[in-house]
């Protein structure tokens, strides 16, 4: 996609995905004009400032802000033309004991967020989603998913503007803040390793995966969109195994508003889903654009009524073998088993 001059903001430019994108950003080669990351803790951003100086990295500016603050986002989304929406609470057992906090972050944020870009200069705005929005169990993966609804229906109320909304959902992203991974490498040293439910799976993407399906929807939305990528499982007792073969592996039951399997796409969000090669798309109900130019641009193909895409039936998985491979290009470069 040509950034040349463009200026993009980073909500949660401080997080996980929000580094991925902005080490892409700054080196991809593009003469972006500004890149703005707006998150509300000053330390992250003292921090990440040590690795982007201003002499040598002249487009990027640091905002604090609050996603639940509207003024506050108004005012970073001034002149800007591109969004990422990547700031949110995350953490399931967090949101399941704190709920108004994260329905106040990722439900009124977004909603923030949407009404600021509709106000501004903005003409595309991509939201992270989570496999954990799809037929949700706990209040994290709900809050996503009205989320996720907020865009897409964003689309609605664009009148004249040429402002377009979609969004991206993945699952676990390996090495990711607070995810699976880091937490077994560090439980490793005391040589045990909790597995919730030896039946567990869950997706699996690298930040550089997320990364690229998030340009892609930024270059190719037609607005309303839901990008799903197709990605591999893993099973949790094979990441366990790949980490600490020696380790004793206790049972210890899943936690408050865990699934033993994540969704993506449900049976019932399977009259919107096309399939594109790469990655799934579900299509908003209503579009102002023409679903056979949209079929034709993308030789995309409706998936059977019915079809799931479910993290226990998935055709592609990581072995052993793999993930050990993963952990220490992605994860940990000095990773050993
Ligand atoms: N990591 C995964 O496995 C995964 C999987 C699927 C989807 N996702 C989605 O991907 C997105 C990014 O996840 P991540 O892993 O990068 O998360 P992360 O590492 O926890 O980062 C979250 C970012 O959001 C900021 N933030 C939190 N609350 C905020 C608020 N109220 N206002 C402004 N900024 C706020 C945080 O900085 P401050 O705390 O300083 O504000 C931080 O920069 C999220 O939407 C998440 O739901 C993640």
């Amino acid at each position: 996609m040509n950034l040349n001059n463009k200026s993009i903001l980073i909500t949660g430019g401080t997080g996980s995905l929000g580094k991925a994108l902005t080490k892409h950003l700054l080196e991809s080669g593009t003469e972006i004009k500004k890149l703005v990351i707006f998150s509300r803790d000053e330390q992250k951003q003292f921090e990440m400032a040590q690795e982007y100086p201003a002499d040598q990295y002249p487009q990027i500016r640091f905002f604090i802000g609050d996603v639940r603050d509207e003024a506050r986002v108004k005012r970073a989304l001034k002149g800007i033309d591109y969004v990422i929406h990547a700031a949110a609470m995350k953490h399931v057992p967090i949101a399941e004991y704190n709920p108004m906090e994260c329905v106040k972050t990722n439900i009124m944020g977004a909603e923030n967020i949407i009404n600021a870009c509709l106000e501004t200069e903005v003409t595309r705005v991509v939201a992270l989603s989570t496999d954990k929005a799809a037929a949700p169990i706990n209040l994290y993966g709900a809050t996503k998913l009205a989320s996720d609804k907020l865009f897409v229906a964003a689309n609605n109320i664009t009148g004249w503007n040429p402002i377009k909304f979609s969004v991206v959902r993945y699952g676990n992203v390996m090495g990711s803040n607070g995810s699976v991974i880091p937490f077994f490498l560090k439980k490793k040293k005391e040589g045990i390793l909790p597995i919730t439910d030896p039946t567990m799976t869950r997706f699996n993407i690298s930040l550089q995966g997320g990364v690229d399906m998030v340009m892609h929807a930024l270059e190719h939305a037609w607005g309303g969109e839901i990008f799903v990528p197709k990605i591999p499982s893993y099973k949790i007792t094979d990441v366990a195994e790949a980490i600490g073969p020696e380790c004793e592996k206790p049972i210890v039951g899943i936690r408050p508003g865990e699934k033993i399997h994540e969704e993506m796409i449900t049976a019932s969000d399977s009259y919107y889903t096309y399939d594109l090669g790469k990655y799934y798309t579900i299509l908003p109900s209503t579009h102002k654009w023409n679903l056979n130019e949209f079929i034709n641009e993308f030789g995309a193909t409706k998936v059977k009524p019915g079809f799931q895409y479910n993290s226990a039936d998935n055709e592609e998985w990581e072995t052993v073998g793999d993930l050990r491979k993963l952990i220490k290009e992605h994860v940990d470069l000095t990773f050993e088993v």
